[in-house]
């Protein structure tokens, strides 16, 4: 069930035998595309990408265009790994492929020497991109070769998975880690991550929770932009700029049950306000390309909706890039049992608007019947080609078709603070409740021996998280290796003890675990996921501690000694016992390279944590999915007391019978070593006139103003979030929404006048015919430390 340390590669194997297998079942399902929601007008003017659709960008590609052959076309419009595509079932038969029609094994360096290969995937390394790039440049027409990676969160200096570093809320950090990892990944010859993923997820049960910001549009959205500034910079054309693609296209994160892969069917209101902002942000800071996603959405399967790929991107949003399908999610159009054969698959995906088609093996095969038979038109080949080269241009790929520069291969020594730093900002303290009267953390002076515990304290493998890009294992500090030398400068001592492992039946480590946690003045837990259990196909049912960890973290909590819970994971874990009983917890992720390093540094206090949940952190698994912003309801459960059972008048609520509604602990939510107070919230104008407030390019109608003061003893970081919520309107609206924060530094007894500004992005919602607009109603604003802020202000948008 292990990750390969290196870029995953697909078990393709797998997914062929099972097309293969349903093209029979297709043919009797019969297709459904399902209904497309009703069309809308656009709510802004959208401008154009400056980097992409320059007039000398046009030219090159139009020039360009008239030279290629058919074949040359269609192989910008295919791409492989460096195996090339391999029609091996499962049972060992040659002769079938996802592609019925198709018997041929595909080599990926001979299309590269024809000049019908336009890009790789997680093709590792300068001289394995060296040779395919030289290939194609010696071609006919010279065309290079655009390789792309799972770059998503480090190339080989790896920092927190992008859940963990949304938890950061800190927007310049993200830029800064991205641009980090483009530096390094293009001495090896990518100039394109398949990253950032921006599916909102408000399931903990989905394991790709990992892989996004969380459960938030507006915070999700920050991330979006952050992470486009980053990889893509000022300039594409640079050396250490790469293209990002954006994925998955979209609303992926909604797979019903949280099961991946599985189906999403929402309104077009829930779409828009909720799933779609961080993508559209994406593709305003600049974004080149899209990937779309393996879902269906209302019936239609990403990969060949009209209204995502072409209504929506490049209509509404004016998206001048090129959209890459999802591996081989051309192919499993057939699955969908929306298309019968390969030739019906690659008609609905390219005249959707997938231009790239990820190993499916179909375009190439089918591209020129679906031409000779007139189910396509050259027209729409010309189009998707013309937005491939335009990237290829913008990326300065034909002057720079090489890795350049000394290759990374190792984590590199002066992007380790950056990396620790990212680290640290990234663990939320959940829990940090007094022994004794002190608070457990920061771990004092008077501790001379601590019990390290756990099967995550010394994995350096797990740390790198579900996407490790091309980390090298060794190049990982550990919590045990960091603590060590910790408890030595010290001079008092680290007890190790893993206890048990990760997801096993076994409680042979259990007395040994125990023994240290006698003897140590303090316990520290390193229990949680394995990094394999979130991440792509790792949906769970379960989101305990899993194996006997919880039985090993009872145990060792009877022992009587204070007890440091650090949970790893990629996802909200249900912590109810743990919050009950055990003094100190911290979510810490999967930290990346630097992992034990930022722990000890937090451990001892000399950072205090500053992270904020971007997700909701269940009580029980059936709350889920769980989310902050939810709608009220028509009985809503208002001041009833929801930890008791129901009776009277709490009983015909919107509400459960042995749960209560909330998180255990919800978004936005996070301690720090000291204290902070929010006071003095006010509005700048109690009333604003509809007319200037419905407008697409209204900014600052309105600001708001909050004190925060630094309460503790030290000082330390806050993340002040604003929310905001609007009664009155023609569509129900979230009980409140995130539509502000700040990182704020502040010295003991210092406060600050925090400002926010509302515009029509903040104030405006979708209403029914899919319109953003802003209605005469009437708002409340919070602003504090989490989503369940108290100190609000009001003001009303007037006729
Ligand atoms: C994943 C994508 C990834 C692609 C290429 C797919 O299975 O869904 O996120 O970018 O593989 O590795």
């Amino acid at each position: 069930m292990k990750r390969p340390a290196m870029f995953s590669l697909y078990p393709a194997v797998l997914l062929l035998s099972a097309a293969v297998a349903s093209v029979a079942a297709a043919s009797t399902a019969g297709a459904s595309p399902g209904q497309e929601p009703r069309l809308r007008s656009p709510s802004a003017t959208v401008l154009p990408n400056a980097q992409l659709a320059s007039p000398q960008i046009a030219r090159r590609v139009e020039a360009l265009l008239k030279q290629m052959t058919l074949d040359e076309k269609i192989g910008q419009l295919v791409q492989y790994n460096d195996q090339g595509f391999s029609a091996t079932t499962a049972d060992g038969d040659q002769a079938l492929a996802a592609n019925p029609e198709t018997k041929t094994r595909v080599d990926a360096m001979q299309l590269a020497r024809e000049g019908r290969l336009g890009s790789m995937l997680n093709v590792v390394g300068a001289e394995k991109t060296r040779a395919f790039q030289e290939a194609a440049m010696h071609s006919r027409l010279h065309i290079p070769i655009l390789f792309g990676a799972d770059v998503i969160h480090g190339y080989r200096t790896i920092y927190p998975v992008p859940l963990g570093l949304a938890a950061s809320w800190d927007t310049r950090l993200v830029e800064d880690v991205s641009h980090m990892s483009a530096t390094e990944a293009t001495t090896a010859g990518v100039k394109w991550f398949y990253s950032p993923m921006v599916d909102i997820s408000r399931d903990a049960r989905w394991g790709r929770s990992t892989e996004g910001a969380g459960e938030d549009p507006y915070l999700g959205s920050a991330m979006a932009r952050a992470y486009v500034r980053g990889y893509q910079g000022s300039d594409l054309s640079k050396p250490d700029s790469v293209a990002a693609s954006v994925k998955h296209f979209a609303a992926y994160g909604a797979a019903e049950a949280g099961r991946e892969y599985n189906t999403t069917d929402m309104s077009d209101i829930r779409l828009r306000q909720v799933y779609l902002p961080p993508y559209k942000a994406a593709v305003e800071a600049g974004a080149a390309t899209m990937m779309s996603s393996f879902n269906a959405l209302n019936g239609v399967p990403a990969t060949a909706s009209p209204y995502l790929m072409d209504e929506i991107l490049r209509k509404e949003w004016g998206f001048d890039g090129f959209v890459v399908s999802d591996y081989t999610a051309v192919m499993e159009l057939i699955n969908h049992g929306i298309a019968l054969d390969a030739a019906a698959a690659t008609e609905k995906a390219l005249k959707a608007g997938v231009e790239v088609d990820m190993m499916s093996h179909f375009y190439d095969t089918q591209i020129p019947k679906l031409l000779d038979e007139h189910r396509l038109s050259m027209a729409t080949v010309d189009e998707a080609v013309r937005r491939v080269l335009r990237v290829k241009f913008a990326l300065g790929l034909f002057e720079h078709p090489y890795a350049q520069g000394a290759e990374v291969t190792h984590a590199v020594p002066g992007h380790r603070p950056l990396v620790r730093r990212a680290a640290e900002e990234s663990f939320v303290l959940l829990r940090n409740a007094p022994v004794d009267g002190k608070a457990v953390l920061p771990l004092g002076e008077g501790v001379k021996s601590v019990a390290l515990i756990g099967p995550l304290a010394d994995a350096s493998n797990e740390m790198q998280g579900a996407w490790g890009g091309g980390a090298r294992t060794p190049d990982v500090v550990t919590l045990r290796q960091a603590l060590e030398r910790r408890m030595q400068q010290r001079g008092g001592h680290l007890l190790f003890a893993q206890g048990t492992d990760i997801d096993s039946d076994s409680a042979a480590g259990f007395d040994a675990a125990l023994q240290a946690a006698r003897q140590a003045d303090v316990v520290v837990m390193a229990l949680g996921e394995s990094s394999a259990m979130s991440g792509e196909a790792g949906s769970r049912a379960h989101l305990d501690l899993p194996g006997k960890q919880q039985q090993l973290l009872e145990q060792v909590a009877a022992t009587g000694k204070p007890v440091v819970l650090l949970v790893f994971s990629g996802r909200p874990l249900v912590l109810d016992w743990a919050a009950r009983h055990v003094p100190a917890i911290m979510a810490v992720w999967f930290p990346g390279t630097e992992a034990g390093n930022a722990l000890a540094n937090v451990l001892f206090g000399d950072v205090a944590p500053s992270g904020k949940l971007p997700m909701s952190f269940p009580r029980a698994v059936g709350q889920e999915p769980l989310y902050y912003n939810q709608f009220p309801t028509g009985r809503p459960p208002g001041a009833a007391d929801l930890s008791r059972p129901p009776a009277g008048d709490t009983r015909f609520i919107s509400r459960y019978i042995d749960v209560p509604n909330d998180a255990l602990f919800p978004f936005g939510y996070g301690l720090s070593y000291s204290s902070f107070a929010y006071s003095d919230v006010r509005v700048s104008r109690r009333a604003l006139p509809l007319a200037g407030a419905n407008r697409p390019d209204a900014r600052s109608l309105l600001t708001v103003t909050a004190t925060l003061t630094n309460t503790g003893k030290r000082e330390a970081t806050e993340v002040a979030q604003l929310y905001v919520r609007n009664l009155g309107a023609s569509v129900e609206q979230p009980v409140r929404s995130l539509k502000g924060f700040q990182r704020v530094t502040l010295a003991p007894g210092e406060s600050r006048q925090l400002r926010f500004e509302l515009g029509f992005p903040e104030l405006s919602f979708y209403d029914v015919r899919s319109r953003q607009i802003v209605e005469p109603t009437h708002y409340t604003v919070w602003v504090g430390g989490s989503s369940q802020a108290t100190q609000q202000a009001e003001f009303d948008v007037t006729r």
